[in-house]
């Protein structure tokens, strides 16, 4: 089995503690965790950029980096976690406490969570800079900036609170943004159990069939590889696909629709996102059939364009110009291609973007722009290739025949030096290709 490493975490550590440069520290805090309702939590899923420095899966633990007066003298890693707790880990489980922090997650020194606010006072003097995420949660940002006020007080003493406070997220996106070969084998193994689990749908599938009960197919799969879902599953029969937050998943699919199913797994928190759409009864009419060849042409062609140098926005200008001429050859559209691309009237079918970031979230952190352009692929970073076109099942501009008509077709391309890897192959998505493997019983 594929696992990340401490030497892999402590490796990442390494190059932010050298990116901070010296006096300074970094205070990176887990998610909190999330009530569903009264008392009952959510099961406890770690911050992606907090399990990204450590690999610590524990809820109630905050990392802190610090450097000194040299870079050169290295840096501590200092993480304050639960304490053990017979009592609690009755209830609760294993908790690896501060003894377990520094022998199984490398830290340098260990403390009780109950004494952050206490230790940290000391760590945050006569630092120069501070690094932080600002934002990411209202509730530590107020601590945080109470810890600031307790260290300036100390200025009497001669010490004081880092004169800069500075945006870790810029740092750590930029990192998560390019995926060494390890993390893109956990995609590949997210994809591929994710790709599984469409093959199943596939097979499930028939008339009278609740959307929810062809969710539990994918989630069957999901939870026979230790997996759970990266996202919310949409499972939408007809004009629920049009829908494209969709996730009720509560209607009958019925004989004739198409079911459109956008879902996948993360597995040891790295995600897949994929997407396919497919006949209820195993058979394409002719209408779906059509449009369906629309976005597929303009996937394939979109995920050709996932390579080094291209822009970013390469991909969705190349499936919208496919799009746009389907739309137009197929008469739901009429006018001029150029026209109806500059003043972006397609979106009355085509109405978000080609694709995202991927990652351990699956809208990955990482930014689209530099400097004011798009930025270009670089080797290792991952993208989801994402077209589709959603009729409305109101739409009286179209011929009654198109209406209620909703299509996506969703991967996840890796950037490499040889061009595209679409991660998530394993699942069929031309017209023959998944006749052919619904037809089988
Ligand atoms: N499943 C979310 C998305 O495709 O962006
Ligand atoms: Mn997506
Ligand atoms: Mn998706």
């Amino acid at each position: 089995m594929m696992k990340l490493t401490q030497a892999d975490f402590q490796e990442r550590r390494d190059r932010l503690a050298e990116e901070m440069g010296p006096h300074s520290i970094a205070i990176i805090a887990t998610s909190p965790v999330a009530m569903r309702n009264r008392d009952a939590d959510y099961k406890f899923r770690a911050d992606s950029s907090f399990f990204y420095l450590t690999g610590f899966a524990e809820p109630e633990a905050v990392a802190i980096i610090e450097t000194f007066e040299s870079i050169d003298e290295g840096y501590t890693y200092s993480l304050f976690c639960r304490e053990r707790d017979r009592e609690m880990e009755i209830w609760h489980g294993y908790r690896a406490g501060v003894d377990g922090a520094v022998e199984d997650y490398d830290a340098d020194e260990a403390y009780a969570i109950d004494l952050l606010d206490e230790e940290i006072i000391e760590k945050l003097l006569n630092k120069q800079k501070l690094f932080y995420r600002m934002g990411q949660q209202v509730d530590f940002d107020a601590r945080v900036a109470k810890w600031i006020a307790e260290a300036n007080g100390e200025s009497r003493k001669g010490s004081s609170a880092p004169a800069q406070v500075i945006q870790l997220d810029r740092i750590l996106d930029e990192m998560r943004l390019h995926k060494s070969t390890q993390e893109i084998e956990l995609m590949q193994i997210a994809s591929t159990i994710s790709a599984q689990a469409h093959t199943r749908a596939m097979q499930a599938v028939k008339p009278g069939m609740m959307e929810y009960a062809l969710e539990a197919e994918l989630n069957y799969i999901f939870g026979q590889n230790g997996c759970v879902p990266s996202y919310n599953s949409i499972v939408g029969g007809g004009a629920n696909g049009c829908i494209l937050h969709y996730v009720e998943n509560d209607k009958v699919l019925k004989d004739g629709d198409l079911v459109l199913i956008d879902a996948a797994c993360e597995y040891q928190l790295y995600a897949s996102d994929i997407t396919r759409t497919f006949p209820v009864n195993g058979k394409f009419s002719p209408e779906q059939k059509a449009l369906y060849e629309v976005v597929l042409k303009a996937q394939l062609a979109a995920i050709d364009a996932v390579r080094i140098g291209n822009s970013y926005k390469e991909p969705h200008r190349i499936a919208v110009r496919i799009l746009v001429q389907g739309l137009l050859d197929l008469g739901l559209m009429q006018g001029d291609i150029e026209q109806i691309i500059e003043s972006e009237s397609f979106h009355q079918f085509y109405m978000h973007g080609t694709g995202h970031w991927l990652g351990m979230d699956v809208h990955d952190v990482g930014s689209y722009k530099q400097d004011g352009d798009w930025r270009t692929y670089e080797e290792g970073m991952a993208v989801t290739v994402e077209p589709g076109l959603y009729i409305a099942p109101d739409d009286e501009t179209v011929d009654a025949k198109w209406r209620g008509i909703g299509i996506r077709i969703e991967d996840d391309v890796v950037v490499t030096k040889n061009g595209p890897r679409v991660l998530t192959a394993a699942v069929v998505k031309t017209v023959e290709e998944i006749e052919a493997l619904m037809a089988v019983q």
